[in-house]
C-alpha cells in the first residue's frame, strides 16, 4: 500500500513509500482510510517537540481518521466489514479514569496512524462514523471535538447562563465555539484576525476580541462581562497566557489546560490562581465513550465540522504547512 511515513524530524524526512498492508490481529480492524485530519499534535510530531523519544521510530503518522473495515480479526464482535468507522487515539482509555501510561498506546504515534491507505485499529478503540457526517467531516472529530467536549461537558458541565472564553480559530477552539454555543452558552473569542472573527461569530460567538491589536485581552473579556468574567475558559495558547487566563476567569471557574501554540513552559502568578479559586484542569483528549456521547450530540444539536481544506493524499506536505500557518477548523487530507 501507499502510505507517508515519519522517516526522521521535519517535512522534509516525511517521505510517500510503498509498504506492505498491514493484517489485523484477533481483536484488529483492517480499515482502508478514506480520510484524515490534521491536529497540532501531528506537526509537532514532525517537528519532533513532541515526546522525541518516544516518536523517535519509523512510522505511519495521524492520529484521526475515518474509514471502512475491509477485515475483521477472527475474535472481533463490535464491528463486520463494510462498517465505517472513525479511530480513537488513546487506545486503551475506553472509559472512566485514564490508565497511569497512555501515550506508548496512541496511534499516529508512536503506533501507525492513517496517513496510509490502509491502517489497524484496535476493535476497542473504533467508533461507529455518525451516519450524517462525511468521511472527511468525520475525521475531524476524534482529537479537536473530543479534546473541547470533554473540556466543557465532561468536566466543566457547561451549563447555558455561562460565559466560556475560547482562544483562536484552530481545529479545537472552533469545535470549542460550536459546542459552547448549541448548549445555550455565551462564548467570547480571541483570534489574530477581523475576518475570522466574522466567521467565528456566524457560528455563535457574541464577542470577538482581536488579541493582536488588544494584547491585554483579559481586560476585555471583564468589561464584557460586567467584571464578572468567563465561567469556562479553553486554554489552548500555553505559556505565560494561562495568567491572562486567571485574571479573565469568574472566581472558581474552569481553565482547561489544553494547548502550547506558545510556549509548554508557564511562570504562574500563584496569587492571583488562589485568589481567583481556580479550576485548572489538565486535558488528555477523552476516552472512548465520551467520543460516542459526543457524536450523538452533535446530530442531536447539528453541529458539522468546520473544514478549512481537503488535500488530495500526494498533497500531505502542504496540508502540514497549511496547519503551520493558521487553519479556519480543520485540515483535511482525502485518501481514497
Ligand atoms: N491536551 C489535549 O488533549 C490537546 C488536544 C488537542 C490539541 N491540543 C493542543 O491545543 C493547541 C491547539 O491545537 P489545534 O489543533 O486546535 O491547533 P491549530 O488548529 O493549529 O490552531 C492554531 C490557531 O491557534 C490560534 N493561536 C495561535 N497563537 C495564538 C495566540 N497567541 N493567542 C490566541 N490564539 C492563538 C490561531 O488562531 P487565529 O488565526 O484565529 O489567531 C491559530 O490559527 C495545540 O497546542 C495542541 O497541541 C491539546
Amino acid at each position: 500500500m501507499k502510505a507517508w511515513q515519519k522517516q526522521g524530524i521535519g517535512l522534509e524526512n516525511l517521505k510517500l513509500v510503498d509498504i506492505g498492508t498491514p493484517k489485523p490481529g484477533p481483536k484488529q480492524l483492517l480499515v482502508r482510510v478514506k480520510a484524515v485530519s490534521l491536529n497540532f499534535r501531528d506537526k509537532a510530531i514532525i517537528d519532533g517537540i513532541y515526546l522525541p523519544d518516544m516518536m523517535s521510530k519509523k512510522f505511519v503518522p495521524v492520529s484521526d481518521a475515518a474509514g471502512v473495515i475491509e477485515e475483521i480479526g477472527s475474535e472481533v464482535t463490535r464491528f463486520q466489514a463494510g462498517d465505517r468507522v472513525i479511530s480513537h487515539l488513546y487506545t486503551k482509555w475506553i472509559e472512566g479514569a485514564p490508565n497511569d501510561n497512555d501515550a506508548p498506546y496512541a496511534i499516529g504515534g508512536p503506533n501507525d496512524g492513517g496517513l496510509a491507505e490502509y491502517m489497524i485499529l484496535e476493535e476497542d478503540a473504533a467508533v461507529f462514523t455518525p451516519s450524517n457526517l462525511t468521511d472527511e467531516e468525520a475525521s475531524t472529530l476524534p482529537i479537536a471535538a473530543l479534546t473541547a467536549w470533554f473540556s466543557l461537558v465532561e468536566y466543566g458541565n457547561l451549563q447555558a447562563d455561562e460565559t466560556v472564553l475560547i482562544q483562536g480559530t484552530g481545529g479545537v477552539s472552533i469545535f470549542g465555539v460550536q459546542i459552547a454555543a448549541a448548549l445555550g452558552a455565551r462564548v467570547i473569542a480571541t483570534t489574530s484576525s477581523d475576518a475570522k472573527g466574522e466567521r467565528v461569530k456566524a457560528l455563535g460567538a457574541s464577542d470577538i476580541i482581536n488579541y493582536v491589536t488588544t494584547p491585554d485581552w483579559e481586560k476585555e473579556v471583564l468589561k464584557l462581562t460586567d467584571g464578572k468574567g468567563a465561567q469556562h475558559i479553553l486554554e489552548v495558547v500555553g505559556g505565560d497566557s494561562i495568567n491572562r487566563s486567571i485574571d479573565a476567569l469568574t472566581p472558581q471557574g474552569y481553565i482547561y489546560i489544553i494547548g502550547f501554540l506558545k510556549s509548554m513552559m508557564a511562570e504562574v502568578n500563584l496569587f492571583s490562581l488562589l485568589s481567583k479559586q481556580a479550576k485548572v484542569q489538565g486535558i488528555l483528549v477523552g476516552h472512548r465513550q465520551a467520543l460516542e456521547k459526543m457524536n450523538l450530540a452533535f446530530d442531536e444539536y447539528k453541529i458539522k465540522p468546520v473544514i478549512d481544506t481537503v488535500y488530495p493524499f500526494e498533497q500531505a506536505i502542504e496540508a502540514y504547512k497549511h496547519l503551520s500557518s493558521g487553519a479556519f477548523g480543520k485540515i483535511v487530507i482525502r485518501i481514497s
